[in-house]
């Protein structure tokens, strides 16, 4: 009975692992180590599953993403067996009240007196025939109490925390927690184990593996810890002392986001940064889905989330939480952005390009910056009119030139016009690829936009955030006398982006992208709240480390192209560098462009399907982002749980293997092979270096000085539809 929906548990939720996979990449945290932020279900996914059930563990293995955490609070039996169960007092998700009727106890715990079933009070096979429950759907599934080495070597978690709240208790009870917990830890598994005790953690610190961090748990404030007799309010002043004997912290979400008495958000301790400043790691506990929430996020639990790990400046280490896949959607998120809007279906950088985008999912919306003659910032995809406009069949044709700093050729240049003669041009389509003209109707359709247009326009969108890309700024400056920098933060602040109310879903993050490190080095000593994105120069082969550690000094992400990725010749791959790799490494965001969708485009081994194409970056490279002309190819890829099936549901998934089809030529079509590859460079640390940007003169418009970038970000959109209709089919199948 219990193998048969075992298998059939098992068979439903390989679906949702993809799912819950997909959005997990690396990204910027301000965790302690720059990670993102460990997911720790407690007692498996215990906001569906009985607390501790093989069902609740199994379920949150397979349908969270593969680094969470499971969460085991041990007690311990008569026969000092340690078992995972939340409470000491065992009526308390278990039937053991019907098992044993008459059994009841009375103990002090803590000095409160506390009457029920306690585990001191039973051996391990007495146990066996109480079971787990935790709403009454699940009353009558046959879920057995789980020793903890048991529950070890039939769910083999690949991080498994353990939780002793009770070490005084069980003390008093003649039995041993210290030697338990120090002879499972041997058994592998254990990552983290936790106390609201630090007399236990101490005694173990000796012991144990110096890998196992051990995490002092804070409960109420007023509460006071039965090893130390302190309150653990008290005990926050002695961050430092901690330090001495814990590697990180664990507190109730309320002591970094408190709750005023009527249940809303106040604003936020400094907690997160005194933890980090005493070198201690700090974890949020008693996250769960189906709690009263304070109304600032509007029953959206992933809404929640969101200010313990990237919204509120900070980034907490952990989330302790019933439901896990939740805190994995806050967590990961793979950014959609757009390339000149969706160009792939109007002119770049229009009205109906941003339009497009927005209305099928983009993320972000970008704007590339360039500057007319009279000083004013313009989202253009080419500072040559030529290539994005009909410049050249309007009256100011004849304002050609050749600019050296900027091409070879000769180009009318947006400086060379007025945006006032700009807005008169019509826009022109792109088509990156020859032959492939793109939506012919609308060729020529559409408005321009400038900057304070396109913050304007972004700002009301559904949308994460907005990349602003700077170009040519040095030639700016010097040339023109344009300080492009100080423009766009100007406009930022002028369009209100400045102080956006945190707390509503329109606040958006501003990404600052450039190819010029110059840039991003100047925003970073202007603005420290922008994202900077930092432009790989095309087709590196590899990255040295001392170029990613100068990079790291300034930018909080990066862009790479997708043949450094893969590398190619003449459409064939002919191997995955480890760039992407490398860079995720030094805990900067990585995000790859251009996609789009025209079959020329992907390398021929995705086999002219730009679907095979993403999903081998999703799965095979970890990105954190696309940068795409069609957003709405990567946004259905991200929605469609089709296209996320992984190994047994489908083959329509199947990653390709890198290679292969250009070893095929090689070996059975003579001279058909692509040509071998040049050595691709290596971006080295002189690369990255540039000198300070020249400054601008004559001084164009004032300095704001204000922090524009110092807003938040919205929650990441995720197909929570889809996990909720399997949860809700495997709820049909069980019952
Ligand atoms: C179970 O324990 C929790 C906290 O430990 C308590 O809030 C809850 O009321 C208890 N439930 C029952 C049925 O005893
Ligand atoms: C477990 O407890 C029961 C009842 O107290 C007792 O009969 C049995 O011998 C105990 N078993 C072990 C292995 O201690
Ligand atoms: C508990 O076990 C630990 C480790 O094995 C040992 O050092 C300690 O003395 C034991 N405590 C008691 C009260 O027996
Ligand atoms: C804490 O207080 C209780 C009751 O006053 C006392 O029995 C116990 O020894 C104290 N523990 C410590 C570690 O001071
Ligand atoms: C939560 O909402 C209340 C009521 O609208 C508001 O006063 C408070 O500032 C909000 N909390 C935060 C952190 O913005
Ligand atoms: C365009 O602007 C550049 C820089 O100011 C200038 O050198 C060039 O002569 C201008 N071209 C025309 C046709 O005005
Ligand atoms: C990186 O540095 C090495 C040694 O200094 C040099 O040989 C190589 O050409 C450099 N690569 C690039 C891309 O500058």
């Amino acid at each position: 009975m219990l193998s048969y929906r075992w298998i059939l548990l098992l068979s439903v939720v390989v679906v949702v692992t993809v799912a819950a996979e997909l959005p997990h990449a690396s990204t910027t945290f301000k965790t302690l180590t720059g990670n993102a932020p460990l997911v720790i279900a407690r007692g498996g996914f215990s906001g569906l599953f009985p607390d501790s059930s093989q069902f609740a563990f199994g379920f949150a293995l397979s349908a969270t993403s593969s680094d969470t955490s499971l969460w085991c609070d041990v007690q311990l039996t008569k026969d000092g067996v340690g078992i995972c169960l939340r409470d000491v007092l065992m009526q308390n998700g278990t039937t053991i009240s019907k098992v044993y009727p008459g059994a009841k106890q009375t103990y002090r715990i803590n000095g409160v007196r506390k009457t029920g079933w306690f585990p001191v009070d039973y051996n391990m096979s007495s146990l066996s025939n109480a079971l787990f429950y935790r709403t009454d759907k699940f009353d009558f599934c046959n879920f057995r109490i789980f020793s903890v080495t048991g529950f070890m070597s039939f769910v083999k978690p690949s991080s498994l925390w353990l939780n002793v709240e009770h070490d005084v208790f069980y003390t008093e009870h003649g039995l041993n927690m210290t030697n338990y917990i120090l002879s499972v830890q041997k058994l592998g598994f254990v990552k983290y184990i936790s106390s609201p005790e630090l007399r236990f953690l101490q005694k173990l610190s000796g012991g144990i593996n110096h890998k196992v961090k051990l995490v002092f748990r804070f409960l109420d404030k007023a509460v006071s810890d039965p090893s130390t007799n302190k309150t653990y309010d008290s005990m926050l002043s002695d961050l430092a002392f901690i330090k001495t004997i814990a590697s990180g912290i664990m507190v109730p979400k309320s002591y970094i986001w408190p709750v005023t008495s009527d249940n809303y958000i106040q604003l936020p301790t400094e907690i997160v940064k005194d933890a980090h400043d005493a070198g201690l790691e700090i974890y949020a506990s008693d996250f769960s889905n189906d709690g009263i929430f304070p109304y600032n996020y509007s029953y959206d639990p992933l809404e929640e989330y969101l200010p313990f790990v990237s919204n509120g400046g900070f980034s907490v280490d952990g989330v302790l939480t019933d439901h896990p896949l939740t805190a994995s959607e806050a967590i990961g998120n793979i950014l959609i952005i757009s390339h000149n809007g969706a160009s792939g279906d109007y002119p770049d950088c229009t009205d109906l390009a941003y339009e497009k985008a927005v209305t099928d999912g983009a993320d972000v919306i970008d704007c590339s910056i360039e500057m007319t003659k009279d000083g004013i910032p313009i989202c253009t995809s080419s500072i040559n009119l030529y290539d994005s406009t009909d410049v050249q069949n309007s009256k100011f044709s004849s304002l050609v030139s050749v600019v050296p700093e900027i091409q070879t050729k000769p180009g009318i240049f947006t400086f060379n016009l007025t945006w006032d003669e700009i807005s008169t041009l019509r826009p022109k389509i792109s088509h990156p690829y020859y032959d492939f003209v793109r939506n012919p109707r609308y060729a020529n359709q559409g408005k321009l936009f400038k900057l304070s247009d396109f913050l304007t326009y972004a700002k009301n969108k559904d949308l994460s955030g907005i990349m602003i890309i700077i170009k040519n700024a040095a030639f700016m400056a010097k040339s023109l006398g344009f300080d492009v920098v100080d423009l766009v933060t100007t406009a930022l602040s002028n369009a209100g982006y400045n102080n956006m109310d945190p707390t509503t879903k329109n606040n958006k993050e501003i990404m600052i992208q450039s190819k010029d490190s110059a840039v991003l080095v100047e925003l970073k000593q202007r603005l420290t709240q922008c994202k900077l994105v930092y432009s790989l120069p095309l087709k590196v082969g590899d990255v040295s480390d001392s170029s990613v550690a100068d990079i790291k000094k300034f930018a909080d992400a990066v862009i790479v192209d997708r043949e450094s990725v893969f590398a190619e010749s003449k459409g064939f791959i002919l191997r995955k560098s480890k760039v992407v790799e490398d860079v995720q490494a030094a805990g900067l965001a990585v995000y790859v462009e251009v996609f789009r969708n025209e079959y020329v485009s992907p390398p021929v081994d995705f086999l002219a399907d730009e679907t095979v194409e993403i999903n081998s970056y999703v799965q095979m490279v970890h990105v954190d982002g696309f940068i795409t002309d069609f957003p709405k190819t990567v946004r259905r890829y991200k929605m469609n749980t089709c296209t996320r099936l992984g190994d047994g549901t489908s083959t329509s998934m199947k990653l390709v293997p890198i290679g292969n089809l250009a070893q095929l030529l090689d070996a059975d079509c003579t001279g058909g092979m692509p040509p071998a590859l040049a050595p691709m460079p290596v971006l080295n640390s002189s690369d990255v270096i540039e000198p300070p940007l020249p400054a601008a003169e004559p001084k164009s418009a004032g300095s704001s000085g204000t922090n524009a970038c110092d807003v938040l970000a919205p929650p990441p959109l995720f197909s929570r539809e889809y996990v909720l209709t399997m949860v809700t089919l495997l709820l049909l199948l069980l019952l």
